[in-house]
């Protein structure tokens, strides 16, 4: 099974590239940018990413990105993580990107912006993965900020698929940014948000009737009202899932609680991602090995998971239904028992 899941052909649709950030990559920017880090080695970073919430997480995690300064760094950064993917056989990522987190420290847009660009459009072709890129707004800040960060986007917008919504989720509902995503809907955004990670289930009806996400980015606490279960199985509303960050975030005490396994029965859209994988301990193919041991799943599941991936991404039907074919023929040329 292990074998099987890491050359089955899948998508990731909920990735952080800031979450990227290897502590040896830290590290090496840390000293060409010549920052202090409040680290001695890279094993004490590791030692650092013990979290008992999502706060504590992203406390962290902001804190390592200042390492990032230069166009160079967000390249090299996104080629880092492009090179990982090429041997987990993803051949399709959407990957989130947070310029405020960037921009607030008075790195430029552009300079951020150019660096990812850069690397996913070569690095796609040398390692073979297609990609779409989707901002995200940090909603622990307020909506002019927001509104600034989508100005500030408007020469790149050929290169920016979507936007999203990410950062502390307590206390900051989608409501707050309502008029901006309706700007962005206005100039072609597809939109997305994170919505039921910690925060309740309305903050899912919240993201669908008020931003109009066409995905829920997490999502799993959709099952504290069974209307939002069905409506999300009826109209096949995408759930990018995200096991490891859950049980690292102490969103599901061990794996063996997860949701994902049943609302897969149930009929929802769910997929597997893996959000921040440097901090969260584990990649792609570790997310599928994961669940499928502590839930049990089939082979079947696991291949319809891989599918919903490439449903819920932003390819077009064309692509899609390659992908899909590809993803066929590697199912029947690879049978496994189970
Ligand atoms: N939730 C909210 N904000 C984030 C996350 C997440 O899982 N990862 C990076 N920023
Ligand atoms: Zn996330």
């Amino acid at each position: 099974m292990k074998n099987f899941i890491a050359n089955l052909p899948k998508a990731e649709l909920h990735l952080h590239i800031e979450g990227t950030l290897e502590p040896e990559l830290m590290f090496a920017l840390a000293k060409r940018n010549h920052i202090e880090l409040p680290y001695a080695s890279v094993e004490e970073v590791r030692a650092a990413y013990r979290f008992s919430d999502l706060q504590s997480f992203l406390d962290i995690y902001y804190q390592g990105a200042q390492v990032l300064i230069e166009e160079q760094d967000f390249y090299d950064l996104t080629w880092a993580y492009l090179e990982k993917l090429a041997y987990q056989e993803v051949r399709h990522l959407e990957l989130f990107f947070d310029p405020q987190t960037h921009t607030d420290r008075g790195v430029a847009f552009s300079t951020v912006i150019k660096g990812i660009h850069s690397a996913l459009v070569e690095g796609g072709k040398r390692f073979g993965v297609s990609s779409k890129l989707i901002m995200c707004f940090l909603r622990h800040l307020d909506e002019d900020s927001a509104l600034d960060t989508l100005e500030h986007a408007k020469p790149y917008r050929q290169w920016i698929e979507g936007v999203g919504l990410d950062s502390g989720e307590a206390g900051n509902p989608p409501e707050k940014f309502q008029r901006v995503f309706d700007l962005a809907r206005e100039q072609g955004y597809r939109c997305v948000a994170h919505a039921g990670e910690e925060g309740p289930a309305d903050y899912i009806w919240q993201a669908l009737k008020l931003l109009h996400a066409e995905r829920i980015d997490h999502g799993v606490r959709c099952d504290e009202d069974p209307a939002l279960v069905d409506h999300l199985r009826e109209q096949q509303i995408p759930l990018t899932v995200c096991p490891l960050s859950n049980t690292a975030l102490k969103v599901y005490q061990t794996m063996s609680e997860h949701n994902i396994g049943r609302l897969l029965r149930e009929g929802l859209l769910v997929t597997v991602n893996s959000d921040d994988p440097a901090y969260f301990g584990g990649q792609l193919n570790d997310n599928y090995e994961a669940i499928q041991a502590a839930l049990d799943l089939s082979v079947g599941e696991i291949v319809q998971l891989a599918r919903n991936g490439f449903e819920a991404s932003f390819l077009s039907a064309e692509e899609k239904q390659s992908y899909l074919d590809a993803l066929d023929e590697y199912v029947l040329t690879h049978p496994v028992a189970g």
